[in-house]
């Protein structure tokens, strides 16, 4: 977004978004009316069936008199951040973050697809997914990684679009819904891609030590947290999302979660073999990963 100052007006225009522009008297009074200008201009994009572009999320502001001098509007900005959400994702609300998005894969996007004509809306976000990509990238050689909860598809497919074009890993994605496991399974998958169809806490202590695990199902998170932590492998990788309740919940449920959340945080944060931080994209992210203790190097 560039917002500019000449002869006592202010304009703002949004490069992504041809057309997306605002005048006001002030600055403040333009940056308002373009946030308000962008989501309808957005949705009127998405009415007319036109891709709606990503955005690197720059705010630029150029000082007074700065048209004028000519000079590349970029060029000297002062930038800052402001959110400019792609819709549905929930992490948009940080007003800071930065959003230079990865082109969302093509088998992402079937699984979306796929979720999406089953009326699944717990896939995960694009944010989660494509941290999930970079993590399943920086696996070891023979590495292995097992998702808890496969839902339709979504998280595996970008933990597989982070992996190949590998042959060396495994991916095991455990599911205790049948119907939801043989919805994902229609894909077309890697060899290396196993599905199982069971309850996660019976599962994965059958499974061995593993290289990263993204514990989404309530089996091995909610309950069965100590079964995952076990799992993982000396310098192993643990994503756990949703610390947020999400909007859909009851009140009691909220509450109920929240107190959940809590208990997992004290249980990661407070165990000496694992180290961890919380990320604040998607619904609230705790990446953990277990010590490497001088006897395993
Ligand atoms: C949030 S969804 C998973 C979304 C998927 N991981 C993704 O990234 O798109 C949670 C899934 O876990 C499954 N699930 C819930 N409890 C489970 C358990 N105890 N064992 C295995 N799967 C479970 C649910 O049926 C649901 O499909």
């Amino acid at each position: 977004m560039v917002i500019e100052h000449e002869d006592g007006a202010w304009g703002a225009y949004v490069p992504d978004l041809p057309g997306c522009v605002a005048v006001g008297k002030s600055r403040d009074e333009v940056e308002r009316l373009i946030a308000e200008a962008i989501p309808l201009h957005i949705e009127s994009m998405r009415e007319q069936g036109e891709p709606v572009p990503r955005s690197d999320g720059r705010w630029l502001y150029d000082g007074p008199g700065r048209m004028s001098a000519g000079r590349e509007v970029e060029e000297e900005a002062r930038a800052t951040t402001v959110a400019y959400p792609p819709k549905g994702d929930q992490d948009t609300a940080n007003p800071l973050s930065r959003h230079r998005r990865m082109q969302v894969p093509s088998r992402v996007a079937a699984q979306r697809q796929r979720a999406a004509e089953s009326s699944f809306s717990f896939s995960s976000e694009d944010s989660t997914g494509e941290l999930l990509a970079v993590l399943a990238a920086s696996v070891r050689t023979n590495g292995r990684i097992c998702e808890l909860g496969t839902g339709l598809g979504v998280g595996l497919a970008w933990i597989v679009a982070g992996l190949e074009p590998r042959t060396d890993v495994a991916v095991i994605t455990i599911e205790n819904d049948a119907h939801r496991s043989a919805l994902a399974q229609e894909a077309a998958w890697p060899a290396w891609v196993q599905f199982v169809t069971g309850e996660a806490t019976v599962e994965l202590p059958q499974l061995g030590r593993l290289d990263l695990i993204f514990a989404d199902a309530e089996g091995g998170k909610w309950y069965g947290l100590d079964l995952t932590l076990s799992a993982l492998n000396p310098g192993g990788m643990l994503v756990l999302d949703d610390l947020v309740p999400q909007d859909w919940k009851s009140d009691t449920e909220k509450e109920t979660h929240r107190q959940k959340m809590d208990e997992i945080r004290s249980q990661i944060f407070g165990n000496p073999d694992i180290v961890v931080t919380e990320l604040g994209q998607a619904a609230g992210i705790l990446l953990a990963v277990r010590r490497t203790a001088p006897s395993d190097i």
